[in-house]
């Protein structure tokens, strides 16, 4: 009899309410719009034939781009939590010392010829993706404001819009001055700005590579059609 009653409210304590609280956050977590952000001046204009999930390494080139390797495993979801299959998902992003490869970037930080910048990917039918790259460097956007590491993401799901943003590092202390950052939590608040911010510590693959999880939750967009 005493370890029913122990068993029972253990279940209340542990398994009913834990239960609910799970149930809550997991609610609240796919209930959150991914918030958009400005698709900035650097977008590729000029095609190139290699834009494949590995972004360390150029077609034809035999080594590798410079900078600390990540994984991205992304996934895209409604905001009921179910999977969007089929959408498409650009990236682009800086090399290790901030540079874009875009004619009208202004930083004078040397390319890396070994480095692919850009990335053409869709989801699978669970919603997932991933892409293998380097942590870009941070740049400067004006004299008093350097953009932290980021990548730029533009997905295009049918019948659901498009979505432009930008994914960040978490425990790069730009994050906390950057007007973008900064504004997207004015606007948005700090969960959807968080939603934004990856950690890379806690997952690594077999090869000791650090692991992000970026998930994308698509929402109704003023310029869903
Ligand atoms: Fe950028």
């Amino acid at each position: 009899m005493k370890n029913e009653v122990t068993r029972r409210n253990l279940f209340k304590r542990g398994g009913l309410l834990g239960a609910g609280v799970v149930l809550s956050q997991a609610a609240k977590a796919s209930s959150i719009i991914t918030p958009q952000q400005g698709e900035g001046p650097f977008y590729p204009r000029v095609d190139q034939i290699d834009k494949d999930a590995d972004l360390t390494k150029v077609e034809g080139r035999r080594k590798s781009a410079k900078g600390e390797v990540v994984l991205v495993h992304g996934t895209v979801k409604a905001t009921d939590g179910s999977a969007i299959s089929g959408a498409f998902i650009d990236i682009w992003q800086a090399c290790e010392s901030g540079k874009y490869n875009h004619e009208q970037d202004p930083n004078t930080a040397p390319l890396d010829p070994d480095f692919q910048y850009w990335a053409r990917l869709k989801s699978d039918n669970r919603g997932e993706f991933s892409f293998k790259t380097i942590i870009p460097g941070a740049y400067p956007a004006s004299n008093v404001w350097i953009r932290p590491p980021h990548i730029h993401f533009r997905v295009d799901a049918f019948n659901r819009g498009r979505l432009t943003t930008q994914m960040y590092f978490k425990g790069n202390e730009l994050n906390d001055t950057d007007r973008i950052l900064v504004d997207t939590e004015q606007r948005f608040g700090k969960e959807a700005r968080d939603s934004l911010v990856v950690d890379f510590s806690s997952e690594k693959n077999d090869q000791g590579i650090p692991i992000g999880r970026f998930e994308i939750t698509l929402g109704q967009t003023p310029n869903a059609e």
